[in-house]
């Protein structure tokens, strides 16, 4: 078939995408290469032979199948991608809040942006809004700093130095709790003192590649950045932290031989990491999978490392709003000063809000917005009922009218006799045993036509007992 590129587009490409694949997951890589040659290498027109549709499927025929049959955790992502612009553009009239401005780097930032990026852990991915601005992740590195302490070094070791209780504080309180340990690592004497536990015997250089190199791979190699200006900046103004600092060095919270301006300087270097929505929602879409990268496959981080963040962030990543968050949306989130809220769906997606106007306590006023009507719309609070609670949608499972339609398929071809039907159904995975409102099976529909002919279609699914009250036990 000889197709323009805007055919080829149209279809090869565009019913890709309606799967929420995007052309630039590394997954797709090879397939992505082959079409981009057949296209430089002819003029205007691409044949698309069966040689060319093989090469660029080949090597990525897992993932493609998996896709086209909508075997993803979202199997109908249009559906779901317009349900989050709704949510996007009905957040964006929220007014009000301050954008921060106690550095100018943030002070720069116009109220007005609003962005929401979402990876899930199928690597299926959709944003909305201003989502390829960079921005610095300031205390949503925290989490990330923890959970990298942990993957390294162990549960035991880290919490030795910080507790993991709220504290019931302001973020940059100084304060400790009665062991004389920061309350946990979302505040900033937690995420201080553990930021001298990363790689203690490594010069500053080194230190900072190191972590870099994590959020890289957590981002599935997308945008990573570093604000130096945000970096001076935060050193600058740093009054609250040098005082943390030291009170922390005189209640001994740090190991042995630790440099304590070592880890404020880093500290500062790891608030002023920019990403864009679309890079860190690929960051929170690994910590939903488990320490996975979902667009790499690449392990990052250990299950304990992913677990024990999730919960701490579940608990106390919101400032002084966490107990109230973890009450109406039941999500681990973190929210940054940048006005960037990294959200997790456990097992489900992540999600990266960003929008610069801060409420009272701090968090973002869109972002925390969004998350509400998020669990408001999707059954996704972490007590949301999956089972009885028909008030909520529930994205991972097909609508009722793509299942009804599977159904009337396959009971007609089962009807009809039409066994290639039956095979094509069978190979791309439609469950045989699927009901009608009789509780008949296919298998039952076709028994009951009795000819011959159906039987090697029969034969297919033979193993299926038939469950309907009208079927005299097949
Ligand atoms: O430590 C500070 O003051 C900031 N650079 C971190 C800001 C932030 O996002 C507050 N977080 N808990």
């Amino acid at each position: 078939m000889y197709l323009p590129p805007s055919g080829l587009f149209t279809g090869l490409l565009e019913p890709l995408l309606l799967t929420g694949l995007w052309t630039s997951d590394p997954r797709l890589r090879d397939c992505m290469r082959h079409l981009r040659q057949a296209m430089r290498e002819s003029a205007g027109t691409v044949m698309v032979d069966q040689k060319l549709f093989r090469k660029c499927v080949g090597a990525n025929i897992l993932l493609l199948t998996q896709a086209f049959r909508r075997k993803f955790i979202i199997p109908d992502f249009e559906v779901f991608a317009s349900n989050m612009d709704q949510l996007y553009y009905s957040t964006q009239r929220q007014e009000g809040g301050h954008v921060a401005d106690y550095i100018p780097q943030l002070a720069k930032f116009s109220p007005n942006l609003w962005g929401v990026s979402l990876c899930t852990v199928d690597g299926q991915r959709h944003s909305a809004g201003d989502t390829k601005v960079p921005f610095c992740l300031q205390s949503c590195v925290k989490p990330l700093e923890y959970a990298i302490a942990v993957h390294e070094i162990g549960t035991e070791h880290v919490h030795r130095y910080v507790g993991k209780e709220p504290s019931g504080l302001k973020f940059n309180q100084l304060s400790l709790n009665d062991e004389d340990k920061p309350h946990n690592p979302m505040v900033n004497a937690g995420a201080i003192v553990i930021s001298s536990l990363l790689k203690p015997n490594s010069n500053k250089a080194e230190r900072f590649d190191y972590v870099m190199e994590y959020l890289k791979k957590m981002a599935g190699t997308e945008y990573v950045g570093f604000s130096n200006a945000t970096f001076q900046s935060e050193k600058e103004t740093g009054d609250r932290n040098f005082a943390i600092g030291y009170y922390l060095k005189e209640k001994k919270c740090f190991p042995e031989n630790a440099d304590m301006i070592a880890a404020l300087d880093f500290y500062f270097q790891l608030c002023s990491i920019e990403v864009t929505c679309e890079s860190g929602c690929v960051m929170a879409a690994t910590l939903a999978n488990g320490g996975i990268c979902p667009i790499t496959g690449e392990r990052v981080l250990s299950a304990e490392a992913v677990r024990n963040t999730l919960s701490l962030m579940h608990s106390c990543g919101m400032y002084d709003f966490s107990g109230q968050f973890a009450f109406h949306v039941g999500l681990p989130a973190k929210s940054g000063v940048s006005g960037a809220v990294l959200l997790v769906v456990p097992n489900i997606m992540g999600i990266m809000c960003w929008s610069p106007p801060l409420d009272r306590v701090g968090n973002s006023v869109r972002g925390i917005h969004f998350c509400q009507e998020l669990v408001s719309l999707f059954n996704f609070h972490n007590y949301d009922n999956l089972r009885h609670f028909a008030r909520k949608l529930d994205p991972r499972r097909l609508s009722l009218d793509d299942r009804n339609k599977s159904v009337v398929n396959l009971m007609f071809a089962a009807y009809s006799g039409d066994v290639s039907a039956l095979r094509r159904f069978a190979l791309s995975a439609v469950d045989m045993e699927e009901k009608d409102y009789d509780s008949r099976t296919g298998l039952h529909v076709a028994s009951a036509e009795g000819a011959p002919t159906y039987f090697s279609g029969i034969k297919l699914f033979s193993h299926i007992a038939c469950t309907s009250p009208y079927c005299s036990g097949l």
